[in-house]
């Protein structure tokens, strides 16, 4: 269950923060809690990126232990959240009384490695994943997800909302960020892959990408619409057909297979769809919806068995 976390808390309106990690996205993260009034230490491993910052208040940390001594609440967002736990390991500095968010990408065992070392160091952490880019950050339809002990995020709820309109908590397991923010990079290169493979298919045959920009787009609507009631499918594990059953969509599959041979395309994209569907199929769920594939998803890797309905 996801909370909506809203500003009407007793977080303080323009509180102390680090950002450590002056990339694009870094810089973007500091320049907005400058902005807006709090007081902000930066630290980064090449200090010139913080020159410009330092030139509207920020103030710049001599050394990493110096960062992470500078305020209640330490923000860092490196190139992973990997390259983050490599550098605090190095670091002995206790983080008694503050908490560490990280905003970089990664693994949901980065995230781990994080924990566990702010816990080493008696201090609190969530970790975070930025669905935005840097030029969006502070805009209202931003978002940011959030993973670890709800409590810890709500006292920092004001300055955080500087950063993004929307303040997701994912839950307390602090895997959550990482794992949502590598399914919806998932969902866009699947989606983009489709729309790519079909320009190609429609390219082979003489016509231009434009034609079908607009088409797909419209598809992308229709299908965004279904999402929930698939989601719905899955909780339950129960896979009715309520529109076109897999059997209608495996016949359909098999056209696009042929379509891209005919005309010499690379055929892994759509065999790798159909040989799912085939593997549903093959498993008696043929006349089910198209939702019950996802079972096949998670027998692929056998890690993680459905949940009991
Ligand atoms: N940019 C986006 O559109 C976007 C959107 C969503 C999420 N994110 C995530 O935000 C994070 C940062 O992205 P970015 O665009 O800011 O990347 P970036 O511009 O490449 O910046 C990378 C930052 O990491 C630092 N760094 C790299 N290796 C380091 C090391 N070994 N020790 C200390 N510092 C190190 C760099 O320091 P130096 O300056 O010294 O090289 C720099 O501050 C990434 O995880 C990215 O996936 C980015």
């Amino acid at each position: 269950m996801t909370t909506e976390i809203s500003t009407d808390t007793d977080s303080p309106a323009h509180a102390p923060v680090v950002v450590i990690g002056l990339g694009a996205m870094g810089r973007a993260l500091a320049g907005k809690l400058l902005g807006a009034g709090h007081p902000t230490t930066v630290w980064n491993r090449s200090p010139d990126k913080a020159r410009p910052l330092a030139e509207r208040g920020a103030r710049p940390a001599d050394s990493i232990e110096g960062a992470l001594q500078a305020a209640p609440l330490v923000i860092t967002c490196l190139t992973s959240t990997d390259v983050v736990a490599d550098l605090l390991d190095q670091v002995t500095t206790s983080l008694s009384g503050r908490t560490l968010i990280n905003l970089s990408s990664g693994t949901s065992a980065a995230a781990g490695r994080l924990a566990g070392w702010a816990d080493r160091h008696d201090g609190a952490f969530l970790d975070g994943a930025i669905l935005a880019s840097p030029g969006e950050i502070g805009e209202p339809d931003a978002t940011i997800v959030y993973s670890g002990p709800e409590s810890l995020l709500r006292p920092h709820a004001a300055t955080l909302h500087r950063l993004a309109g929307t303040l997701t908590h994912l839950g307390d397991d602090h895997r959550l960020a990482a794992l949502v923010e590598a399914a919806g990079l998932g969902l866009m290169w699947g989606a983009l892959d489709g729309f790519l493979y079909g320009t190609a298919l429609i390219t082979a045959a003489g016509s231009r990408a434009e034609t079908f920009a607009p088409l797909a787009a419209a598809e992308l609507r229709i299908i965004a619409g279904w999402l929930e009631g698939y989601a719905n499918q899955v909780d339950a594990a129960d896979y009715p057909s309520l529109d076109g059953t897999l059997d209608v969509h495996r016949a359909a599959m098999a056209n696009l297979l042929a379509e891209s041979e005919a005309l010499g395309l690379d055929p892994a994209l759509p065999r790798l769809i159909k040989e799912v569907a085939d593997r549903a199929a093959a498993a008696g769920h043929g006349e089910h919806g198209f939702a019950v594939q996802v079972d096949q998803f998670r027998a692929a890797r056998a890690l993680n068995p459905p949940p009991a309905p």
